[in-house]
């Protein structure tokens, strides 16, 4: 992995592969992505859908940087990574408010600034009440929503997001979208995006990657042609059908590829 720091935030794949391999027997290794090849430049919002096990989580642990790639080469420029965890996001011997505050500690913001900070995104994330509790004393919905607070908060020039609303009631993920977007739009970030809802792979993103099964490849890319500023209104644009049949042909075609028989 090559990573720089220009200020500008991009990232690079190029053939990238990622096989897991079986500590016992070469035959149960996991090709999880084969040959992906992507860039997503500044301030992008990429979203990224595919059916399970087709390598999402993956992408976002080689941003990170908590894998190496098989093959292949990643670049990153200026990616100062926060990421929202498929599941457990908090620390569970912090309380919601020291969860919040750590990304704010690590960047060395003055505590009485972080306090501000964190009030900020309790009030955002409507868990002002519980800013001392432990995360086994909230629902899961309310830790997702304590986790998506810590990493907003420490502001990431980069958000790395996977499925980060699945757990959240319908209403309150209207405003989580539209706090999203807010936020997306007034601290200019590049957002890669994973989710199984293709209301919310329209409604946020540019330009959304469609993955096969594994070994996850990207099967089409599609522009996200609905006009900014968005709000959940969005979705009552006559554009939105459209892209919404075009999302979900792309998910249902089959892919070609018979080499590696498997993993399918
Ligand atoms: N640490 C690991 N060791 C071995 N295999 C792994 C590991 N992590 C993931 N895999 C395998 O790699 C493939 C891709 O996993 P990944 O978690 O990236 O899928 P995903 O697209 O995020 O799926 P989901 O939508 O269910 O979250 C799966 O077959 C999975 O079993
Ligand atoms: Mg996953």
């Amino acid at each position: 992995m090559v990573a720089g720091d220009s200020g500008m935030s991009s990232i690079v794949f190029s053939n990238v592969s990622q096989t897991y391999h079986s500590p016992s027997d070469e035959s149960h290794d996991t090709v999880a992505l084969k040959n992906v090849s992507f860039t997503i430049g500044d301030q992008e919002f990429v979203g990224i859908v595919g059916p399970s096990g087709c390598g999402k989580t993956t992408i976002l642990n080689l941003i990170a940087g908590f894998l190496q790639p098989s093959t292949g080469e990643i670049r990153l420029e200026g990616a100062r990574c926060g990421y929202v965890f498929q599941k457990n996001n908090l620390f569970p011997w912090k309380t919601v408010r020291q969860n919040i505050e750590f990304g704010l500690q690590m960047n060395g913001v003055a505590k009485l600034q972080q306090q501000t900070i964190v009030d900020e995104y309790l009030r955002q994330m409507r868990l002002e009440g519980f800013a001392d509790q432990y995360p086994h004393e909230l629902s899961i919905g309310m830790q997702q929503r304590a986790g998506l607070a810590r990493a907003y908060a420490a502001q990431p020039d980069t958000l790395l997001m996977d499925e980060p609303f699945v757990s959240i009631d319908a209403q309150m993920r209207l405003h989580m979208h539209e706090l999203l977007l807010d936020i997306w739009t007034k601290q200019k970030k590049t957002v890669v995006f994973v989710t199984h809802d293709i209301d919310e792979a329209i409604l946020l993103p540019d330009r959304v990657f469609v993955f096969s099964g594994r070994p996850g490849m990207i099967k089409e890319e599609i522009p996200v042609t609905l006009p900014r500023p968005r709000s959940h209104h969005s979705l009552n644009d006559p554009h939105y059908g459209v892209l919404r049949k075009q999302m979900i042909d792309a998910l249902f075609e089959k892919t070609e590829d018979k080499t590696l028989s498997r993993q399918e």
